[in-house]
């Protein structure tokens, strides 16, 4: 699915910007992310929500530190499978690494003008909790990081539509709602990418990230990130 060029030039930080293609006034009630939900079998948490909004400088900080590393996961993947077997991979990615940039950017854009300065976050559990699972052998491994991308991508919609409804900064809120459209195309793109790649269903082996990833979002965790698990701190 290509991305249009409408996308990458509307400005969503703008003050009259709609953050959709469609041109439409309140975008959280026209993206249904349904398809998301039932992919991934759980909520967030209402703790995790509670805990994000009262500390929104490390989830901005957090979601800027995630849009880089998915650019770079992608670009990875980019330099790892490069062949004419791979020609898809290569297109969807790299259109996926542009989007990717543009949101580290915009992240970026949104913490000067909340005058908030940059600060170093370590990485939470999320995504390596899952790579840890990640078979060895090759086309295994290429069909599981491309699984654990679709759990990545879909889980920062479903959080980008929960914080867009709880929070008081309606720019921010209208920004995350800008995001739902491309991340959760992202979701689809990885995978569809994982199936084409592999020469049975993958169902079984995205049954089984969908409990790890479930686990990981609703055992408690020591630490608030964009996609930590139930803060056990309060
Ligand atoms: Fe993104
Ligand atoms: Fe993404």
């Amino acid at each position: 699915m290509p991305v249009s060029t409408n996308q990458l030039s509307v400005n969503p930080l703008a003050s009259n910007a709609t953050c959709t293609d469609d041109n439409t006034s309140n975008p959280a009630k026209t993206v249904d992310i349904s398809h998301i939900l039932a992919f991934l079998g759980c909520k967030t948490p209402k703790k995790w929500l509670d805990a994000a909004v009262k500390n929104l400088p490390i989830i901005i900080q957090d979601h800027a530190n995630c849009e880089k590393k998915a650019g770079g996961t992608a670009m990875n993947l980019i330099f790892r499978y490069q062949n004419a077997e791979h020609d898809e991979l290569q297109r969807k990615l790299a259109q996926l690494i542009r989007e990717e940039m543009l949101h580290y950017e915009q992240v970026l854009q949104i913490m000067t003008e909340r005058g908030q300065p940059w600060q170093y976050l370590s990485a939470g559990r999320y995504a390596g909790g899952m790579l840890k699972h990640k078979r060895t052998y090759e086309p295994e491994a290429m069909i599981d990081v491309l699984i654990i991308g679709a759990y990545i991508e879909a889980r920062s919609c479903e959080r980008f539509a929960a914080l867009s409804q709880v929070i008081d900064d309606e720019k921010l809120a209208r920004y995350y709602r800008y995001l739902l459209k491309s991340e959760s195309r992202h979701y689809e793109d990885y995978l569809y990418l994982a199936q084409s790649l592999a020469t049975e269903s993958i169902d079984e082996r995205v049954a089984f990230f969908r409990g790890v990833e479930n686990e990981l979002i609703l055992t408690p965790d020591g630490e608030l990130r964009f996609h930590s698990g139930i803060p056990n701190w309060i």
